[in-house]
């Protein structure tokens, strides 16, 4: 339940805390289970820890300031020590579907810049084959038809995001298709192929950006590495 849901991610959010440290770049992602650590990160902060980051939405940037923890220009950054994120699937190879809370792409730069790439989970998200959680594919709106074509064209039947009734909008000003294309075989060629695709900004699989997932379980981390 929600509870235990919570409580797993508060535990994984509090275990990687632990790798972050004095004078660290960290990325902060996105999503409920990264709030958690979010706030953790702002304790330690608040007791003397000296950090840096950068955000991968505005959401997680505001908390995180509100928190006192200082937030550079991702623009400007050739390198994060540390990055803390969640995932809506993964499996034990390290690869992910990401990109349920839409900040996708900002948090595949994050994940391309950093050094260490921790993602947090709670039990749920752990699967054999990626795929029963669609892939989130942020879109140029200009590219919108053109890339909904080419998405069909690979298998994937695309549904325009929206919140509340209105077609979401990023961070960035662009559109998310949530594309569905059943269980995915073959990810790696799925994402060469996604790479292809002009006006498609990202996409939401993120293949060997993972340095380490940490799931909670219960009362129990179970930790998955490289
Ligand atoms: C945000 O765009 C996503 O990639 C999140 O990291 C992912 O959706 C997991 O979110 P929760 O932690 O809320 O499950």
């Amino acid at each position: 339940d929600q509870n235990q849901q919570d409580a797993e991610k508060l535990l994984a959010a509090k275990e990687a805390i632990k790798f972050v440290k004095d004078g660290d770049v960290v990325g902060l992602g996105t999503g409920t289970t990264t709030t958690f650590a979010i706030k953790e990160l702002g304790k330690k902060v608040a007791a003397g820890l000296k950090i840096t980051a950068a955000s991968s939405s505005v959401r997680s940037e505001e908390l995180a300031k509100s928190l006192g923890i200082q937030i550079l220009d991702l623009g400007t950054l050739s390198s994060i020590d540390i990055s803390i994120d969640g995932a809506d699937e993964f499996t034990d190879t390290l690869n992910l579907i990401k990109g349920g809370g839409g900040a996708l792409f900002r948090e595949k730069i994050i994940a391309s810049l950093s050094k260490n790439s921790i993602i947090i989970t709670d039990a749920s998200k752990q699967v054999e084959k990626l795929g029963a959680f669609t892939v989130p594919v942020e879109v140029f709106p200009l590219a919108l038809r053109y890339v909904a074509d080419q998405l069909i064209k690979l298998g994937g039947k695309g549904i325009l995001r929206k919140k509340e009734g209105e077609v979401l909008i990023t961070d960035n000003g662009n559109y998310i298709i949530d594309a569905d294309f059943g269980l995915i075989d073959d990810p790696e060629k799925l994402a060469t192929d996604l790479n292809q695709i002009t006006g498609l900004l990202a996409h939401g699989l993120f293949i060997g950006l993972t340095s380490k997932v940490i799931m909670a379980k219960g009362s129990e981390i179970v930790s998955f590495d490289k």
